[in-house]
């Protein structure tokens, strides 16, 4: 491709995956707040929820107590700018939360010390191992009782089958706890000595042999000394580069809620996370990368969200740059339509607050307002042929039929779900048989979305019935195979809104008896756009 854009700025994407109550809210504020980007910490949580009374459809956030959609925070620490992607960390998965990971570069994965790994942080670790996404960790919760340092590195190590490299370590936990100890330079965090116990001032000390860790830890400086060695000499030293191939995850013990560890976390991501990483596409036709440096302006749609005012039907597409130096007003081409788009009022999200983009560069997230053209796994592009790959569409486990209320609202109904399977919400599938659609879906969560969104945006009331299929797969294959295929299946065929042929299995049984005897055809769980 054609010569390098001039300057890369330093960019860090990453998302946080964390089981609910693990620390992510808290640690997101205090890194925008440590970032320079918010001035007082509680306020992405107020004004989330500013946010979320003004928007009819978000009713079930608020009433669950979590956030459904995904955001975009850009923070800036020396010459770094950070662009953190929030990914909803509740129980049921949605496809945004895949999707999101399918965005960054890397990610920080917060673990609670009382509690170590947990369902969620395992699951979407997967994801991100899936990608060889590298992975920083954070323990959070070190001012209160927490389980044995070593125990909880040795789970990490164990059930993630990764290396562990700690890159501090605590003196005591909970009640005992005297501030964190670098292992690297051997700078000690104390408290501030008030009643909150919020971290205080940084004491440079020559080595764990300096008597000023006894003053610092009084009765626990042997401790200190002994656990901080025995870590030292049994868990792997930080190897930036083994870091980065996912294979060995830096370690930094922390409090989010009382401050410790959360710039050296940023530090952390500023030394050693990727930088904007080579894409993998099909660029003329040919599996390949693209590269941050290329000049040409690129980028993949990840994310649509319909706009949080239920009265306009317009939508934010989030496209990530891959490459070149996008300048506002720039027109940029839809690969899968040929569609030219004047992007003429991007958006940077500056820790919530929307501004207008200039321009942007590798790694950044841009909002493109549309009105329904952009799709995710849309590639754009300035102008050679370039497709992005790897943003896929997941098998549904939960598969429903529509039945509605009020028969003269099928066209409303037809739109209400098109639009949303567009914006990613859910997936649409139309069956060999019958005239009933079928929406699919990963999580119970999504579901509920629709139903409220289908009631508050399109005044359509509709039931979800159980359809007698529980999971789908796309199917791929010669076009004679596939149509043999389907002939023996016809009841259990369906296309997707793509007209990609789909089957439908009554359950996992059944499924994994059908795709073992027919050999021909590849049963897939997930779906690229083409
Ligand atoms: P989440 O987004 O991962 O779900 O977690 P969130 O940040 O909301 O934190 C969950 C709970 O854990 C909150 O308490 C929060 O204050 C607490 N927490 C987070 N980090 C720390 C930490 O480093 N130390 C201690 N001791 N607690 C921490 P809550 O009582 O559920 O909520 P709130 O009333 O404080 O908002």
């Amino acid at each position: 491709m054609s010569a390098p854009a001039t300057s890369l700025p330093e960019r860090r994407t990453f998302a946080i995956i964390s089981h609910p109550d693990a620390g992510k809210t808290t640690l997101t504020e205090k890194l925008l707040l440590f970032g320079g980007a918010i001035h007082t910490a509680g306020e992405v949580r107020a004004r989330g929820q500013a946010r979320r009374a003004r928007s009819d459809w978000m009713k079930i956030e608020q009433a669950r107590g979590i956030s459904v959609t995904s955001s975009v925070m850009t923070f800036q620490r020396g010459a770094t700018v950070f662009n953190l992607l929030d990914t909803p960390g509740h129980e049921d998965f949605s496809e945004d939360t895949y999707r999101t990971l399918t965005a960054v570069d890397s990610a920080v994965m917060v673990i609670d010390a009382a509690r170590g790994i947990e369902a969620q942080t395992r699951k979407l670790f997967e994801v991100c191992r899936l990608r060889d996404v590298p992975i920083l960790t954070f323990i959070n919760k070190v001012d209160r009782e927490g389980r044995d340092p070593f125990s909880l590195l040795d789970e990490i190590s164990d059930m993630l089958a990764l290396d562990v490299a700690p890159l501090n370590w605590p003196a005591g936990m909970g009640g005992e706890f005297k501030g964190l100890y670098d292992l690297y330079n051997y700078n000690f965090l104390k408290p501030d000595g008030t009643a909150t116990g919020a971290a205080g001032a940084t004491v440079a000390t020559s080595g764990l042999d300096d008597p000023m860790i006894d003053d610092l830890c009084g009765p626990i400086a042997a401790r200190l000394r002994e656990q901080a060695e025995l870590a030292l000499g049994g868990y792997a030293t930080l190897d930036p580069q083994l870091y980065r191939q996912g294979a060995l995850t830096p370690v930094l013990f922390g409090s989010a809620l009382k401050d410790f560890g959360v710039e050296a976390l940023i530090d952390a991501l500023a030394a050693y996370a990727p930088a904007p990483r080579p894409q993998p596409a099909l660029v003329a036709g040919h599996a390949g990368t693209v590269d941050p440096g290329d000049a040409q302006v690129s980028g993949f749609v990840f994310k649509v969200q319909a706009n949080m005012n239920p009265q306009h039907r317009d939508r934010i597409a989030f496209l990530r740059l891959a490459s070149g130096r996008f300048r506002r007003g720039m027109k940029l081409r839809q690969v899968a339509t040929g569609k030219v788009i004047a992007i003429n009022s991007p958006i940077l999200f500056f820790a919530q607050d929307r501004e207008i983009a200039d321009e942007a560069w590798p790694g950044d997230i841009i909002g493109i307002p549309n009105h329904g053209v952009l799709r995710v796994g849309d590639s754009l592009v300035e102008k050679d042929d370039v497709t992005f790959t790897g943003i896929p569409n997941f098998a549904p486990e939960i598969l429903r039929r529509v039945a509605l209320k009020d028969p003269t609202k099928s066209k409303q109904l037809r739109t209400a779900l098109t639009d949303m399977a567009e914006e990613g919400v859910t997936q649409l599938f139309k069956p060999s048989i019958g005239s009933q659609w079928i929406v699919g879906v990963v999580g119970q969560l999504q579901l509920e979305v629709l139903i409220s969104r289908l009631d508050a945006e399109y005044r359509v009331a509709a039931d979800f019935e159980a359809s007698p299929y529980e999971t789908a797969r796309w199917l791929h294959g010669e076009a004679g195979d596939l149509k043999r295929f389907a002939d023996e299946h016809r009841g259990a065929m369906a296309e997707d809104r793509d007209g990609a042929p789909v089957f439908m299995a009554r359950d996992n049984w059944e499924l994994n008896y059908v795709s073992q005897r027919e050999t021909a055809l590849r049963f897939s769980a997930t779906r690229e756009r083409a």
